[in-house]
């Protein structure tokens, strides 16, 4: 097929008002130049440039991890067609088919790029332009029409009014013949409103020569839209969001409320889950069948079995939850927690890098941090494992079945054996053996009549 993606990423994005670059912005959790690179990745490309220039640094450094992207600096930023001029010497020598993207249009599918490439190959064009018809054409290029033929393209900014009604729209998205491409582009002069170099001239310049231009027009034009500020994010984001619930609710998901659930495309769920309104799920987390999630939950990156319920207002993050456990409400799971089967946590329970055992139960008001705890073990209301000495961190194991009463500390490292007691309000430094029972709290004291005699000496 012999093909090579450039995907157009210079830009300032002024209208995003943004210190980031713009295509750094996320979509659905997913940057939008992410969403571009994946699909270019479809049609299989022998090479991808990326044409970076504002912000270059940054770009290039969060896009560290692709290999065998080409980035090439774009300084100053001319427009479009300066940007496709730029990687003309690392193209050199290279023969075959130049598909243009633009890294603010992040909802293009890879059906749509292949029918472009494969038009573009059978007709025989020097150029392909990607197009589709819509109601508010504002802020992109128009498609003028010479007969059934493309004649041109003209920006919003350099069209006559009768021209600013043509609905049918430039999506920036196209296929290029490399013959001869670098030269056609340099032919393109910065006359117009914006003293740009716009790349969509070259469609008049082929026409003028004689070349073939042909389009291809999308049916659905939300896959052409381009991002251009906040705005236009949030209204794509949204697009992708409802594929995604719609997607969810086909495969047999409960979303009572699909505008309130946030939900990443790489998050999948089980069939006869029901997610309340209100909910964010995020990242790389599974969630299993039947579980119920309410109001209020964000769960990131995050591994949630069958028949889970997790009340309101939790946050999960990089957690393990096992089948027929419940979380919350407000429950904070950390790092590296691991809940196991029928394990509960209550409200106001905190836990980081902990396992809390099959059937464990820590159900109101606990810190537990660097701990390992067995399985039916019950955590009293108040418990707080002091797994800081203002150096290190401390492993707290508590075993098998046993009690800790409310409102103990257990100072690290410590050791509580298996079936073993901890009294209430217990501070403990020492390791209890299993089956033993440790009491740490001092023996009450009670003075008789002592509110009376303080009532008499105050008066
Ligand atoms: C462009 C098209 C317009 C089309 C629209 C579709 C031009 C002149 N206009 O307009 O016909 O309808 O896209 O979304 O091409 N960029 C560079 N270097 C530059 C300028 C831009 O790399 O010097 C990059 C931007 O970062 C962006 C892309 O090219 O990713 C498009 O540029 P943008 O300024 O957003 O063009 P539009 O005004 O949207
Ligand atoms: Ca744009």
């Amino acid at each position: 097929m012999n093909i090579h993606v450039v995907i157009l990423a210079a830009g300032k994005g002024t209208r995003m008002k943004s210190a980031q670059p713009k295509v750094l912005h996320r979509v659905a959790g997913q940057p939008l130049v992410e969403r571009v690179l994946a699909a270019a990745a479809e049609v299989h490309p022998r090479t991808i440039t990326l044409v970076v220039g504002h912000q270059a640094g940054t770009l290039t450094a969060a896009l560290e991890r692709h290999r065998g992207i080409t980035f090439v600096v774009q300084e100053p930023q001319l427009g479009t067609a300066h940007a496709l001029l730029t990687t003309e010497p690392a193209l050199t020598g290279q023969t075959g088919t130049l598909v243009l993207l633009s890294g603010d249009v992040p909802l293009l599918t890879a059906e749509t790029l292949a029918s472009l490439v494969q038009h573009h190959q059978a007709s025989g064009a020097a150029a392909t332009v990607i197009t589709a018809i819509v109601d508010n054409p504002r802020g992109y290029g128009r498609i003028v029409r010479d007969g059934e033929r493309i004649a041109r393209i003209v920006e919003e900014k350099d069209a006559s009014p009768a021209e600013r009604t043509i609905r049918e729209i430039n999506s920036g998205i196209y296929a290029f013949s490399l013959e001869g491409l670098f030269d056609a582009v340099r032919s393109i002069a910065a006359h117009n409103a914006q003293n740009e170099y716009y790349l969509p001239d070259l469609v008049a310049i082929y026409r003028d020569r004689g070349s073939i231009v042909e389009t291809v027009t999308v049916s659905n034009a939300d896959e052409i839209r381009g991002i251009n500020s906040r705005g236009e994010l949030a209204e794509v984001s949204r697009i992708v969001r409802n594929r995604k619930t719609a997607e969810l609710m086909a495969a047999g998901v409960t979303i009572e409320d699909p505008a309130t659930a946030y939900i990443d495309a790489s998050v999948t769920i089980g069939a006869d889950t029901i997610l309340h309104p209100g909910i964010s799920l995020e990242g790389h987390t599974t969630i299993g069948v039947g579980c119920e999630i309410h109001s209020g939950v964000r769960i990131v990156d995050s591994q949630i079995g069958d028949r889970v319920r997790i009340l309101n207002h939790c946050v999960i993050t990089n957690s393990t939850i096992a089948d027929d456990a419940s979380v919350g409400p407000f429950a904070h799971l950390r790092p590296e927690t691991v809940l196991g089967a029928k394990a509960r946590v209550g409200n106001f329970v905190e836990l980081k890098k902990t396992v809390l055992g099959a059937g464990s139960k820590a159900n109101h008001l606990a810190y537990l941090g660097d701990a390992t705890i067995g399985e039916k073990v019950n955590i009293g209301a108040g418990t707080i494992t002091c797994n800081y000495d203002g150096v290190n961190k401390n492993q707290t194991v508590i075993e098998d079945g046993a009690f800790v009463g409310s409102d103990s500390q257990l100072i690290a490292p410590v050791t509580i054996g298996k079936g073993a007691y901890v009294g209430s309000g217990s501070t403990i430094r020492e390791h209890v053996p299993a089956g033993a029972l440790a009491v740490s709290a001092g023996k009450q004291r009670t003075i008789e009549g002592w509110a009376d005699e303080r009532a008499r000496t105050k008066k």
